[in-house]
Protein backbone atom coordinates (compact mmCIF):
# COMPACT_ATOMS: atom_id res chain seq x y z
CA UNK A 1 0.00 0.00 0.00
CA UNK A 2 1.52 4.00 -1.36
CA UNK A 3 1.97 6.29 1.46
CA UNK A 4 0.78 9.51 -0.18
CA UNK A 5 0.32 12.88 2.07
CA UNK A 6 -2.29 15.09 2.33
CA UNK A 7 -0.73 18.24 2.83
CA UNK A 8 1.16 21.48 1.09
CA UNK A 9 3.54 22.02 3.86
CA UNK A 10 6.95 21.72 2.62
CA UNK A 11 8.23 21.44 6.51
CA UNK A 12 6.19 18.47 6.55
CA UNK A 13 6.40 16.81 3.92
CA UNK A 14 10.83 16.94 3.60
CA UNK A 15 11.64 15.11 6.79
CA UNK A 16 9.03 12.37 6.23
CA UNK A 17 10.67 11.63 2.30
CA UNK A 18 14.06 11.70 3.92
CA UNK A 19 12.81 8.73 5.81
CA UNK A 20 11.37 6.94 2.77
CA UNK A 21 8.10 6.83 3.87
CA UNK A 22 6.28 9.00 0.77
CA UNK A 23 5.11 7.78 -2.04
CA UNK A 24 3.13 10.81 -3.32
CA UNK A 25 1.24 13.70 -2.08
CA UNK A 26 -1.87 15.17 -2.59
CA UNK A 27 -3.49 18.83 -2.12
CA UNK A 28 -6.42 20.57 -2.55
CA UNK A 29 -8.00 24.01 -2.66
CA UNK A 30 -8.20 24.06 1.11
CA UNK A 31 -4.65 22.55 2.03
CA UNK A 32 -3.39 25.53 -0.55
CA UNK A 33 -4.64 28.13 1.53
CA UNK A 34 -3.77 26.62 4.82
CA UNK A 35 -0.12 26.90 3.61
CA UNK A 36 -0.21 30.34 2.40
CA UNK A 37 1.32 29.72 -0.62
CA UNK A 38 1.30 30.06 -4.15
CA UNK A 39 -0.38 27.25 -6.26
CA UNK A 40 2.55 27.21 -8.71
CA UNK A 41 5.47 27.90 -6.64
CA UNK A 42 4.35 25.12 -3.65
CA UNK A 43 3.19 22.70 -6.39
CA UNK A 44 6.72 22.76 -8.06
CA UNK A 45 8.44 22.48 -4.71
CA UNK A 46 6.43 19.27 -3.69
CA UNK A 47 6.88 17.77 -7.11
CA UNK A 48 10.66 18.46 -6.78
CA UNK A 49 10.81 16.87 -3.35
CA UNK A 50 9.13 13.57 -3.82
CA UNK A 51 9.35 11.24 -7.02
CA UNK A 52 5.92 9.80 -7.26
CA UNK A 53 2.30 11.43 -8.28
CA UNK A 54 1.50 15.12 -6.99
CA UNK A 55 -2.25 15.89 -7.29
CA UNK A 56 -2.90 19.10 -7.79
CA UNK A 57 -6.50 20.07 -8.44
CA UNK A 58 -8.76 22.30 -10.53
CA UNK A 59 -10.67 25.12 -9.28
CA UNK A 60 -13.27 25.22 -12.20
CA UNK A 61 -16.47 23.86 -12.72
CA UNK A 62 -16.87 23.82 -16.17
CA UNK A 63 -15.15 21.36 -18.22
CA UNK A 64 -13.37 24.27 -21.17
CA UNK A 65 -11.95 26.20 -17.76
CA UNK A 66 -11.14 22.67 -16.54
CA UNK A 67 -8.72 22.06 -19.47
CA UNK A 68 -6.90 24.85 -19.60
CA UNK A 69 -6.56 24.88 -15.74
CA UNK A 70 -4.95 21.36 -16.20
CA UNK A 71 -2.69 22.66 -19.42
CA UNK A 72 -1.01 24.65 -16.58
CA UNK A 73 -0.96 22.37 -14.05
CA UNK A 74 0.26 19.77 -15.78
CA UNK A 75 3.33 22.41 -17.18
CA UNK A 76 4.79 22.41 -13.24
CA UNK A 77 6.07 19.29 -13.91
CA UNK A 78 6.10 15.32 -15.37
CA UNK A 79 4.57 14.21 -12.04
CA UNK A 80 1.81 16.36 -11.31
CA UNK A 81 -1.80 14.60 -11.02
CA UNK A 82 -4.70 16.41 -12.32
CA UNK A 83 -7.10 16.38 -9.37
CA UNK A 84 -11.09 17.03 -10.87
CA UNK A 85 -14.28 16.56 -8.53
CA UNK A 86 -16.56 13.98 -9.41
CA UNK A 87 -18.92 15.87 -11.34
CA UNK A 88 -19.78 15.41 -14.81
CA UNK A 89 -17.73 18.45 -16.00
CA UNK A 90 -15.11 16.68 -13.78
CA UNK A 91 -15.26 13.07 -15.10
CA UNK A 92 -15.73 14.35 -19.20
CA UNK A 93 -12.30 16.20 -18.39
CA UNK A 94 -10.81 13.06 -16.86
CA UNK A 95 -11.33 11.33 -19.91
CA UNK A 96 -10.37 13.58 -21.93
CA UNK A 97 -6.46 13.52 -20.09
CA UNK A 98 -6.47 9.87 -19.06
CA UNK A 99 -7.11 8.94 -22.91
CA UNK A 100 -3.87 10.79 -23.62
CA UNK A 101 -1.78 8.71 -20.94
CA UNK A 102 -1.83 11.38 -18.10
CA UNK A 103 -2.62 10.84 -14.71
CA UNK A 104 -6.02 12.14 -13.09
CA UNK A 105 -6.97 11.59 -9.54
CA UNK A 106 -10.62 11.64 -8.88
CA UNK A 107 -11.65 13.37 -5.76
CA UNK A 108 -14.81 14.21 -3.48
CA UNK A 109 -16.16 10.70 -4.28
CA UNK A 110 -18.69 9.87 -1.81
CA UNK A 111 -20.67 6.43 -3.17
CA UNK A 112 -19.99 3.12 -4.68
CA UNK A 113 -21.26 4.02 -8.24
CA UNK A 114 -19.25 7.90 -8.19
CA UNK A 115 -16.12 5.10 -8.14
CA UNK A 116 -17.67 3.10 -10.94
CA UNK A 117 -17.72 6.38 -13.41
CA UNK A 118 -14.59 7.50 -12.11
CA UNK A 119 -12.93 3.81 -13.12
CA UNK A 120 -15.17 4.02 -16.65
CA UNK A 121 -13.40 7.20 -17.42
CA UNK A 122 -10.17 5.79 -17.23
CA UNK A 123 -8.98 8.14 -13.70
CA UNK A 124 -5.60 6.91 -12.31
CA UNK A 125 -7.02 7.23 -8.93
CA UNK A 126 -10.43 7.12 -7.27
CA UNK A 127 -10.30 9.36 -4.01
CA UNK A 128 -13.07 8.43 -1.53
CA UNK A 129 -13.30 10.44 1.33
CA UNK A 130 -13.62 8.29 4.81
CA UNK A 131 -13.47 10.72 7.45
CA UNK A 132 -15.85 13.32 5.98
CA UNK A 133 -18.93 9.91 5.72
CA UNK A 134 -17.77 9.02 9.41
CA UNK A 135 -18.56 12.47 10.44
CA UNK A 136 -21.96 12.52 9.27
CA UNK A 137 -22.62 8.76 10.79
CA UNK A 138 -21.89 6.68 7.52
CA UNK A 139 -19.35 4.11 7.58
CA UNK A 140 -16.29 5.44 5.13
CA UNK A 141 -14.88 1.92 5.18
CA UNK A 142 -18.03 0.12 3.95
CA UNK A 143 -17.58 2.48 0.74
CA UNK A 144 -13.89 1.22 0.23
CA UNK A 145 -14.91 -2.70 0.50
CA UNK A 146 -17.51 -1.61 -2.24
CA UNK A 147 -15.31 -0.13 -4.63
CA UNK A 148 -12.35 -2.95 -3.93
CA UNK A 149 -15.25 -5.69 -4.95
CA UNK A 150 -16.38 -3.42 -8.10
CA UNK A 151 -13.57 -2.64 -9.26
CA UNK A 152 -12.23 -6.66 -9.01
CA UNK A 153 -15.53 -7.72 -10.76
CA UNK A 154 -14.62 -5.90 -13.42
CA UNK A 155 -10.74 -5.67 -13.33
CA UNK A 156 -10.64 -2.26 -13.40
CA UNK A 157 -6.98 -0.56 -13.48
CA UNK A 158 -8.26 2.54 -11.09
CA UNK A 159 -6.19 2.88 -8.28
CA UNK A 160 -8.24 3.31 -4.69
CA UNK A 161 -6.39 6.27 -3.17
CA UNK A 162 -8.34 6.06 0.71
CA UNK A 163 -8.56 9.91 1.32
CA UNK A 164 -9.75 12.45 4.49
CA UNK A 165 -7.99 9.65 6.63
CA UNK A 166 -7.75 10.93 10.39
CA UNK A 167 -6.53 7.92 12.74
CA UNK A 168 -4.34 4.92 12.67
CA UNK A 169 -7.76 2.68 12.23
CA UNK A 170 -8.39 4.47 8.75
CA UNK A 171 -5.02 3.46 7.97
CA UNK A 172 -5.45 -0.32 9.14
CA UNK A 173 -8.71 -1.16 7.84
CA UNK A 174 -7.25 0.32 4.06
CA UNK A 175 -4.42 -2.00 4.19
CA UNK A 176 -7.08 -5.55 5.24
CA UNK A 177 -9.24 -4.37 2.39
CA UNK A 178 -5.93 -4.16 -0.08
CA UNK A 179 -6.52 -0.25 -0.97
CA UNK A 180 -3.87 0.40 -3.11
CA UNK A 181 -3.25 4.21 -1.74
CA UNK A 182 -3.84 5.88 1.72
CA UNK A 183 -3.21 9.68 1.91
CA UNK A 184 -2.08 10.65 5.44
CA UNK A 185 -1.97 14.58 7.02
CA UNK A 186 1.47 14.28 8.47
CA UNK A 187 0.50 13.96 12.38
CA UNK A 188 -1.48 10.49 10.84
CA UNK A 189 1.50 9.35 9.50
CA UNK A 190 3.62 10.23 12.77
CA UNK A 191 1.04 8.21 14.95
CA UNK A 192 2.04 4.92 13.23
CA UNK A 193 5.14 4.58 14.78
CA UNK A 194 3.58 5.22 18.39
CA UNK A 195 3.03 2.15 20.85
CA UNK A 196 3.72 2.53 24.73
CA UNK A 197 5.58 -0.65 24.63
CA UNK A 198 7.77 0.16 22.19
CA UNK A 199 8.97 3.30 24.28
CA UNK A 200 8.90 1.34 27.76
CA UNK A 201 10.79 -1.58 25.83
CA UNK A 202 13.53 0.42 24.24
CA UNK A 203 14.12 2.32 27.70
CA UNK A 204 14.73 -0.93 29.10
CA UNK A 205 17.23 -1.92 26.72
CA UNK A 206 19.22 1.29 26.90
CA UNK A 207 19.48 0.84 30.54
CA UNK A 208 20.39 -2.47 30.97
CA UNK A 209 23.03 -1.92 27.81
CA UNK A 210 24.30 0.80 30.21
CA UNK A 211 24.90 -1.48 32.83
CA UNK A 212 27.34 -3.67 30.23
CA UNK A 213 29.89 -0.93 29.88
CA UNK A 214 30.51 -1.93 25.71
CA UNK A 215 29.72 0.52 23.08
CA UNK A 216 29.14 -0.61 19.85
CA UNK A 217 31.09 1.97 17.93
CA UNK A 218 34.00 4.23 19.47
C1 LIG B 1 -7.82 14.12 -0.52
O1 LIG B 1 -7.10 14.12 -1.49
C2 LIG B 1 -8.19 15.32 0.24
O2 LIG B 1 -7.17 16.27 0.06
C3 LIG B 1 -8.27 15.08 1.72
O3 LIG B 1 -7.96 13.76 2.07
C4 LIG B 1 -9.47 15.63 2.38
O4 LIG B 1 -9.39 15.38 3.77
P1 LIG B 1 -10.27 16.15 4.87
O5 LIG B 1 -11.63 15.56 4.85
O6 LIG B 1 -9.56 15.88 6.16
O7 LIG B 1 -10.26 17.60 4.46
Amino acid sequence: MKFFLDTAEIDEIRPLVEIGLVDGVTTNPSLIMQSGRDIFEVTKEICDLVDGPVSAEVAATDYETMVREAGALYDIADNVCLKVPLTVDGIRTCKHFTDQGKMVNVTLCFSATQALLAAKAGATFISPFVGRLDDVAADGMNLIEDIKIIYNNYGFDTEILVASTRHNMHILQSALIGADVVTLPPKVLHQLFKHPLTDSGLAAFLKDWEKTGQKIVK
